[in-house]
């Protein structure tokens, strides 16, 4: 597939690095576009774009920027109609302690409500970037979760298949309204990795009895 990731910070590198892996058509924006291109050259087959028409050669769009960046960003690389958009961003507080909406809404339905011809999945946003990076196998056994949730089954196959290539195991989170419990499920995922201390070597999963 061919993918446009915007964003060149963690979460970013760290999706250029899995999708070229994955045999993905991998281009990637920034706002500073040097940042873009010091990606790829670290991930050869990845290319850096500026972002107007960015959107135009691809299938699916990454939209890797902070939640208050996210509509500008994706508004700049041209029209998306058609596209599908794995929104992975979290509408954290400046402190990261918190969310700046929820309960009635989420950042996934709003950038979805402002995009009205794209198809949107809210996916990886409860993976931590260094988790994302090195990969899905915690050991013992244990494979990272990908939940996944959009009104578009499409895009919910699209980020699944992007999420089990690379090693991810993916719960099918339901309808893009879930992203209101995707949303607070990553905050506490930072809670416990930055708060608690436990680090970025955790990952929320849901346990099922055999
Ligand atoms: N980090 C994690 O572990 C993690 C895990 C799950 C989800 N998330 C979510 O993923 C998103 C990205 O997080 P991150 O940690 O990767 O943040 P980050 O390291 O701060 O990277 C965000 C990137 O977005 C770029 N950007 C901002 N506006 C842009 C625009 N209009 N066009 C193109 N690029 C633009 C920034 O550019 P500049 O460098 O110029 O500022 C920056 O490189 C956030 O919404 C976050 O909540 C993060």
């Amino acid at each position: 597939m061919n993918v446009l990731v915007i964003g060149a910070g963690q979460m970013g590198s760290a999706f250029v690095r899995q999708l070229v892996r994955g045999g993905h058509q991998v281009s990637v924006t920034a706002r500073n576009l040097a940042k873009a291109e010091a990606l790829a050259v670290a991930y050869p087959g990845a290319a850096a774009v500026p972002s107007e028409g960015a959107a135009a050669s691809a299938d699916v769009v990454v939209v890797a920027t902070g939640y208050g960046d996210a509509l500008g960003a994706l508004k700049s690389v041209g029209a998306l109609d058609g596209k599908v958009v794995i929104d992975i961003t979290n509408p954290l507080t400046a402190d990261y302690m918190g969310l700046t909406i929820g309960h009635d809404t989420s950042a996934a339905e709003e950038i979805a409500r402002a995009l009205p011809g794209a198809e949107v999945v809210k996916a990886f946003n409860t993976v931590f970037a260094p988790v994302l990076a090195d990969g899905a196998d915690f050991g013992d056994g244990q494979r990272v979760s990908v939940f996944v949730a959009s009104d578009s089954a499409r895009a919910k196959r699209v980020a699944s298949d992007i999420a089990e290539a690379i090693g991810f195991e993916v719960i099918d989170a339901g309808g893009l309204v879930n992203a209101r419990y995707l949303e607070p499920l990553a905050g506490l995922n930072i809670y416990l990795g930055y708060g608690a201390g436990l680090g970025t070597g955790i990952a929320p999963t849901w346990l099922r009895k055999a």
